[in-house]
């Protein structure tokens, strides 16, 4: 008789523990979409990976800086192609050795000023303030190499 009865304790002790588990399994789950735990829409979303997102331009723009220069051929392709490959908003095309020629003998260094400092179409560094002194310089002998 004392050990049916040990036995049916044992079974009520059973059935409140896994009660309790799956209360804490199964409660949270049940949760989603209106408590705490969201599935969430776009906006909180990003406000979550934002931290994240942040970081990884942090490092491109840090690997872009402290990496290697890009060379004045990635640089031109990359930024001035938009406007010196078609003439666009009136910029010299590369290659015109007409429209460069006289741009040309004012010296490398006063096209860098330009090009650095921007001139009338032109923003300054070309719009990309991101670009080394050295990048540009490499980007404006480039463009020239391309001109002359
Ligand atoms: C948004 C269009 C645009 C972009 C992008 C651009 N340029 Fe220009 N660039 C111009 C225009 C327009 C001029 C002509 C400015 C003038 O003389 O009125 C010009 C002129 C120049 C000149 C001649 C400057 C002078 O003193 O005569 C150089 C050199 C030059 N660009 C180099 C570059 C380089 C290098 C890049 C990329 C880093 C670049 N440009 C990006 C529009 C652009």
């Amino acid at each position: 008789m004392a050990q049916q009865q040990n036995s049916s304790r044992l079974t009520l002790i059973i059935t409140i523990v896994v009660a309790i588990v799956l209360i804490i399994v199964i409660w949270p789950l049940s949760m989603i979409g209106k408590g705490s735990v969201k599935t969430g829409s776009g906006d909180e979303v990003d406000l979550r990976i934002q931290p994240v997102a942040r970081l990884e331009l942090a490092k491109a723009a840090a690997a872009k800086s402290d990496g290697k220069p890009r060379d004045g051929a990635t640089v031109y392709n990359s930024v001035c192609m938009a406007c010196h490959a078609s003439g666009a908003a009136g910029a010299p095309k590369a290659g015109d050795k007409a429209a460069w020629a006289p741009r040309i003998a004012t010296g490398t260094a006063a096209l860098i000023t330009s090009v650095t400092n921007g001139k009338n179409a032109m923003p300054a560094k070309g719009g990309s303030p991101d670009l080394t002194d050295g990048e540009i310089k490499a980007a404006v002998e480039h463009l020239v190499n391309l001109s002359k």
